[in-house]
């Protein structure tokens, strides 16, 4: 796909695809505009949608519009303040370590394990868990719902039928959030959901809708995405001997890794937006009412934004927008840079040697994520 984006970027950046009836943009510049501009380019699907799939979206933050938008996520903000992100790294590292003990209580001094379904599956899910206030016991509920719920896969997201069985999907998993609300209204805990069953926007409560899709949406954009930037790493650092000793010497920060990665392997890869009026993006007249798909991964990529964008270098000073940018810029960024460092940590001091697979690797297909399957890595304790 990279080629395409390369070739689309030059020779059609804003274009209309027939098949999905979207304008697809591929340049930084555009994106970034899109992006930056809530009130021409819309997050509401309401714009587009039918109506009964527009009310099961109420509340998802990503889908909502100011003023609203501004509210709700400031409400929810003090969940993912840096202080309360730090206050949960300690717990995030006993998840980290547990997971590790597993993979490794029967194996040997050395052997093979998947740094996928061992480890970067299960740690955001469990770390979602606890942020929400989960019981440890529906651990395993959580996991077979995203089970379920990648096992979807589409050519086209917006179409009819993929999101009809998403929704069946997220529909029980809508109810037991709900359920859980219910408990913290009659038993408040210090945790996020709490938080959410008695918040307050202009003196109203969220409602049942707004709570359980907010609830959803966290364990939807927060689970495979971190995922993803946890598998891409290690297949960038298995790539890279060099980088690779040089991190475990502690002569590379891992946080600069992790952003490069998120540049160069981004792994969420498109975002969406609707026109609210007509509009020029880039030299293209788009009519308003339209949906947009913006291909973060291929803005990353962007020669005109980023010099020599193929090549994996660290400290780059340009930003990248696998976090994407303007209002909706990911809310979950500091804890998912928090728990792919926190894992990398305990992988460096639990082995001495780890040789990631960089060959016959398969990825999930499901829309918009850039993820590994699994990712065999050879190691020495
Ligand atoms: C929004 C990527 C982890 C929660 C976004 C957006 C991107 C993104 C690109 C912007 C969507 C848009 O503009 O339409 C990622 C990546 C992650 C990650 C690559 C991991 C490496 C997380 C985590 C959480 C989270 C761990 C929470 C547990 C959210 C929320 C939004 C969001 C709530 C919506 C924010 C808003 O609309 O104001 N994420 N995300 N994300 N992300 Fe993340």
């Amino acid at each position: 796909v990279l080629p395409w984006f390369r070739q689309m970027r030059d020779d059609q950046p804003v274009w209309y695809d027939q098949g999905t009836g979207s304008w697809n943009v591929f340049r930084y510049a555009d994106i970034a505009q899109i992006l930056t501009d809530p009130a021409t380019f819309s997050s509401d699907p309401g714009r587009t949608m039918p109506p009964e799939l527009v009310e099961e979206a109420e509340g998802s933050l990503v889908a909502v519009d100011p003023p609203r938008h501004g509210r709700l996520r400031a409400l929810i903000s003090t969940a993912f303040t840096p202080r309360l992100v730090e206050q949960l790294a300690p717990r995030v590292r006993s998840i980290a370590e547990r997971l590790l003990d597993r993979t490794f209580v029967d194996r040997g001094p050395e052997g093979e394990f998947d740094a996928i379904g061992d480890v970067a599956y299960l740690l955001p899910v469990y770390v979602i868990g606890e942020l929400l206030g989960l019981p440890e016991t529906d651990r395993e509920y959580l996991v077979r719902t995203a089970d379920e719920f990648y096992a979807i896969s589409a050519d086209d997201p917006f179409d009819g039928t993929y999101m009809a069985s998403m929704q069946s999907t997220l529909d029980g998993l809508g109810t037991y959030m709900l359920d859980q609300a219910e408990r913290r209204r009659a038993r408040p805990g210090d945790d996020l959901m709490s938080a959410l069953a008695h918040a307050e926007i202009d003196g109203e409560q969220l409602n049942d809708r707004e709570i359980r899709n907010f609830a959803v949406l966290l364990l939807t954009a927060g689970h495979i995405t971190t995922t993803a930037l946890l598998g891409n790493t290690l297949l960038a650092l298995g790539e890279r001997r060099d980088v690779m000793l040089r991190w475990r010497h502690g002569q590379v920060d891992t946080a600069d890794v992790l952003e490069e990665v998120l540049r160069h392997r981004t792994p969420f890869t498109e975002v969406y937006r609707f026109t609210t009026t007509e509009v020029t993006i880039g030299n293209q007249v788009v009519p308003g009412d339209q949906l947009l798909r913006l291909w973060i991964a291929s803005g990353n990529r962007d020669e005109r934004q980023f010099a020599d964008p193929d090549t994996f270098v660290l400290g780059r000073d340009s930003r990248h927008l696998g976090f994407g940018l303007g209002i909706h810029y990911c809310l979950g960024a500091s804890l998912a840079r928090m728990e792919s460092s926190v894992v990398l940590e305990v992988l460096a001091e639990r082995t001495t040697t780890l040789a990631p697979a960089v060959q016959g690797l398969s990825y999930y297909d499901a829309p918009g994520i850039f993820c590994l399957r699994s990712l065999p890595v050879s190691y020495r304790r």
